[in-house]
């Protein structure tokens, strides 16, 4: 597998895949690889010639008070297990690659509405961090068909949008969530969990699925996110949200709506903040 560090060396190799008529498919990640980025991997092996996976720590994406400086960086094993599954090649940029005016200073990419609730509500300009981020990568790795995970809802929601309004060429693919055992999303920060705390967050998917069942049952919206939070309050988290929204673009359903929903949930639980959420139709 080829490592890439530079803008330059990427766009020439982008260029030689292209020229040979490769169909390259990409898979945007901060790295810390789990289980769950590498079915990503695997994903974008079946839909493409050439795989190409980034492992970018994003600055902009980060509030001043996250987890930027402390986000773990693990990049010789990211790049063994990239490896393994498959992947033709690693590009894994400086910030001053990606930022070459400072993060600041730089171009914004910013994807109105679908950005600014939610997620977006609680963490100001972090989707824009995102939207500009995955330009740029799109830009300079030109994928024909780009994979991200379903847990992060919102961020694919955000990402298709930009997508289809930039009129990029590029399918954007959901990957379904991978869990641990007791249903909790794999996720890097999971590693801000003790063991204990850990076995204790597989509550939120619990939750979900509590959520689902309630949703199908026809019980009014109001009383599923209310039960929702004090099951979760009950387990020892701080509930951000559990709500349950359209899945096509995160507004309030109308009370006789019955399909195209989804439930959301975003908690704290000791040093980790945790999302997840559960698509309500069959
Ligand atoms: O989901 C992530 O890991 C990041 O938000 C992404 C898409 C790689 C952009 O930095």
């Amino acid at each position: 597998m080829d490592v890439v560090h530079s803008a330059a060396d990427m766009r020439a190799r982008v260029c030689a895949w292209r020229r040979a008529g490769a169909r390259i498919g990409f898979v945007p990640t901060m790295g810390n690889l789990h289980a769950g980025h590498l079915s990503l991997v695997e994903l974008a092996r079946k839909r493409a010639d050439t795989v190409v996976a980034s492992v970018f720590v994003n600055p902009a994406q980060f509030g001043p008070n996250e987890d930027f400086a402390s986000y773990p960086r693990t990049l010789d094993a990211d790049r063994a297990g990239l490896a393994a599954h498959g992947c033709d090649a690693l590009f894994a940029p400086g910030v001053d690659e990606m930022y070459p005016f400072g993060v600041a200073e730089g171009v914004r990419v910013d994807v109105p509405k679908i950005s600014e609730v939610l997620e977006g509500e609680l963490r100001p300009g972090h989707f824009a961090g995102v939207a500009t981020v995955v330009t740029k990568l799109f830009n300079l790795v030109q994928p024909d068909v780009a994979v991200f995970g379903q847990k992060d809802y919102q961020q694919l929601l955000v990402v298709r949008r930009m997508t289809m309004d930039l009129r990029l060429p590029i399918d954007i693919i959901a990957a379904p969530t991978r869990r641990e055992s007791n249903g909790l999303a794999m996720s890097s920060r999971n590693q801000y969990l003790s063991s204990e705390e850990r076995e204790r967050a597989g509550v939120i998917y619990r939750a979900l699925c509590a959520m689902r069942e309630q949703w199908n049952a026809g019980r009014p919206i109001a009383a599923i996110e209310s039960d929702a939070r004090a099951v979760l309050e009950a387990a020892g988290s701080i509930p951000d949200y559990a709500t349950i929204r359209r899945a096509d673009d995160l507004s309030a359903p109308y009370p006789s709506d019955r399909c195209g929903a989804i439930a959301l949930i975003a908690i704290r639980m000791g040093r980790a903040r945790l999302i997840d959420n559960l698509l309500l139709d069959p």
